[in-house]
């Protein structure tokens, strides 16, 4: 990720294996307990989960009746928004507590080619009206008229479905608001429309619910357009700025932190020739390598409490890339 707070945890862990060894098996006991629970019985409803601070969050179904649910689901888990947008400035706190950890921003993307953005607050967006809302999510806008950047990955939630970005902004508005100010991104002089274009919004596009009776398609959705998994496997758009939601997944994103410029791995078929569909659904959901390591910068912690079919869609679509 273009998060060098991450950089900074690799160092740390390198100096502090055991603590990182720990950590990760306090997580793997942690997240153990959903996976369990859906293993034997298909698309079961996962047990509810501890959130700590004496409140017991469930784990939320993506097939559940209320539309708050299913936008926790889209968002805490499938999306993993939480991975950009958590609050608090420990990003441990994240891998902590998936479902429950705040969402009122303040990460600094520093080392962008265009300044430093910061993460903004997501729990107290109320004056916003749902479509101010959509219209950051789909097409990068915000209110006032201006261009959001990268990597807030707008340009692949643009594909995102009617019912789903629906949910997403009902999960949104339910949040509790948490007091914190974001500041100003610094654009070295530039405004924001010298770095990106906003598109011409189309009030009336329509974006149904696909198909999810195939699981290539389920998967190439999520991949493309919920999971954003192209924000960092994928390649840049014709703009140099944004990702090409298009684009195969040859690990071909610049990340940009303060070690410098760098990609994540390519999913082509030839970089994955050993692995098995098993492997890559420890790495996807438990984090954990073939060779025993944990995973680092996926956000494998929101992935965890995706449902068994959700993530066998998504080995679809990895197994689709070239
Ligand atoms: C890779 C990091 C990243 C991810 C993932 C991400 N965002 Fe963002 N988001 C940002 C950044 C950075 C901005 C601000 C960009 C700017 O200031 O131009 C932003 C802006 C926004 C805004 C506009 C809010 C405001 O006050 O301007 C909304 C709404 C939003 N994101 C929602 C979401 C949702 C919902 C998800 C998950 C489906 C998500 N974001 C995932 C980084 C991210
Ligand atoms: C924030 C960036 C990020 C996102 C989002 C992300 N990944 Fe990854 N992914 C990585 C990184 C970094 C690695 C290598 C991790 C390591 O070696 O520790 C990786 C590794 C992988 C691998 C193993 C390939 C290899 O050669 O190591 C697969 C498969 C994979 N990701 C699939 C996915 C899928 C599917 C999604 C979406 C559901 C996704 N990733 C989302 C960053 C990301």
């Amino acid at each position: 990720m273009t998060n060098p707070n991450r950089f900074l945890r690799i160092g740390l862990t390198t100096l502090f294996l055991g603590v990182t060894l720990i950590l990760v098996a306090v997580l793997m006991s942690h997240q153990s307990t959903p996976s369990l629970a859906q293993e034997g019985t298909e698309e079961a409803t996962p047990e509810p989960e501890d959130g700590g601070d004496g409140g017991v969050t469930a784990v939320p179904d993506p097939n559940s009746e209320d539309i708050v649910e299913r936008g926790a689901y889209l968002v805490r888990v499938a999306g993993a928004c939480q991975d950009c947008h958590y609050g608090g400035g420990d990003f441990n706190a994240v891998y902590e507590d998936p479902l429950n950890i705040d969402l009122s921003g303040g990460f600094a993307f520093a080392y962008q080619p265009w300044g430093t953005v910061y993460a903004p607050n997501l729990t107290t967006l109320g004056e916003w009206t749902d479509e101010q809302i959509e219209n950051a999510i789909r097409y990068g806008v915000r209110p006032d008229g201006a261009a959001l950047l990268p990597p807030m990955p707008y340009e692949l939630y643009a594909g995102m479905s009617d019912d789903d970005m629906a949910a997403v902004i009902a999960y949104l508005r339910s949040l509790e608001p948490v007091e914190n100010a974001i500041p100003q991104a610094e654009l070295d002089g530039k405004i924001r429309e010298d770095i990106r274009t906003v598109p011409e919004l189309d009030p009336e596009a329509e974006f149904p619910a696909l198909d999810f009776s195939d699981p290539l398609t389920r998967g190439t959705y999520l991949a493309t357009h919920v999971s954003a998994c192209l924000r960092c496997h994928g390649s840049l758009a014709e703009d140099g700025v944004s990702v090409d939601p298009e684009a195969p997944a040859l690990g071909e994103v610049p990340q940009y932190t303060d070690f410098g410029e760098f990609t994540f791995p390519s999913l082509a078929q030839s970089e994955l020739s050993d692995w098995s569909d098993e492997e890559i659904k420890t790495l996807i959901h438990d984090g954990i390598k073939p060779n025993g390591e944990p995973v680092f910068f996926m956000p494998f912690y929101a992935f965890a409490n995706l449902t068994d079919s959700d993530v066998d869609a998504l080995i679809a679509w990895v197994r689709s890339q070239p």
